[in-house]
């Protein structure tokens, strides 16, 4: 059930169940992340591989030692630059982590979220939330509680609504190697603003070279429709021109929504705009039953490189 109702996803969560969340990132599955029992039941909703640990969402910088210790001083100053906000911290855990939400792992992803609500319910909990994005393993993120419904309908007992995401795209994870910083995943916080605070930094953000980064799976935030990525947009709507097709492009609709259903993430070429659009416009083209989505590479820089990597791995079979 979708609801706004803040009492009642709090007593659900303190009662051990599951809910979902908005935050300023994406809408995520959430559970008492002190409980394995109540964490169980995030892997098997999702269906989610047990080794690809959860993120752990607390209220305030003065919890951070209750669920995390040896702190680097570079990764305090990080959290100072950009929480409350969509940047994820792989730190050292607390033994009061359960080994389910990190995957047996000594490292726990941590963020203080952005949007209100969420703030709220955390401030009014003696517990952080485990929170995984709320879709189903390997599809596309929900940014509205109606694509929470969509995915998960009477399974899922309440969806706090906050409305449309602000930021439309996963955090930034950064964990410590040696003390030195290193971009595990591209996120909502590019990787120019996180150099702008500790330096040029490495970025590992694949399973095959890196075991650190668990869960960075090659096809991810996948459509149900075919889709394909292009550098030559024309020249493939006309390889397919048999077909129905439906056109995610940055900022220029090129003349093809007279033939095709056609989204432009931002008339005006922001990025911003484009993240908060993107994962939107994919769940409605996927919902008009098309037999292939078009997309295009985005400028590689600042958020451009983030909606890359999304497009990237939502194109792999
Ligand atoms: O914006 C977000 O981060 C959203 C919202 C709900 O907060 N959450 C989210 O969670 O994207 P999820 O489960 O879809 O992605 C979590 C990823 C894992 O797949 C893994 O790559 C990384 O976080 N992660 C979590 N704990 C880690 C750890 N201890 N070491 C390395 N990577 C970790
Ligand atoms: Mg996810």
């Amino acid at each position: 059930m979708i609801t706004t109702d803040l009492n009642l996803v709090k007593k659900a969560l303190i009662e051990g169940e599951l809910v979902a969340i908005p935050t300023e990132t994406v809408y995520g599955l959430a559970a008492n992340a002190f409980k394995a029992t109540c964490v169980d039941k995030i892997f098997e909703l999702k269906q989610r591989p047990a080794n690809n640990p959860l993120i752990v969402h607390i209220p305030s910088l003065e919890f951070l030692s209750q669920v995390a210790c040896e702190i680097p001083e570079i990764a305090k100053r990080l959290a100072t630059a950009f929480w409350p906000g969509p940047l994820t911290l792989v730190l050292k855990k607390q033994v009061v982590i359960p080994d389910r939400v990190t995957a047996g792992r000594d490292t726990v992803g941590i963020r203080i979220p952005k949007h209100p609500l969420a703030l709220k319910l955390l401030q009014q909990l003696d517990f952080p939330l485990a929170a995984p994005s709320a879709n189903p393993f390997s599809a596309i993120s929900p940014t509205t509680a109606v694509h929470v419904h969509n995915a998960f309908q009477d399974k899922l007992k309440f969806i706090l609504d906050g409305g449309p995401c602000e930021r439309g795209l996963e955090s930034t994870i950064i964990g410590f190697e040696n003390d030195q910083a290193v971009l595990y995943r591209h996120g909502a916080i590019s990787l120019e603003a996180i150099e702008e605070v500790v330096g040029k930094i490495p970025v590992k953000n694949n399973n095959e070279e890196n075991p650190e980064a668990p869960g960075m799976l090659s096809k991810h935030y996948a459509p149900k429709t075919p889709i394909l990525l292009s550098k030559e947009i024309a020249k493939e709507v006309k390889n397919h021109s048999s077909k129905k097709l439906g056109l995610l492009l940055f900022k220029d609709s090129q003349g093809l929504d007279k033939l095709h259903q056609v989204k432009v993430l931002s008339l005006k070429g922001d990025l911003k705009e484009a993240a908060k659009k993107l994962y939107t416009s994919l769940h409605q083209l996927d919902q008009l039953d098309l037999d292939l989505i078009l997309t295009e590479y985005f400028p590689e820089n600042d958020l451009g490189r983030t909606i890359n990597d999304r497009l990237k791995r939502a194109v792999k079979k």
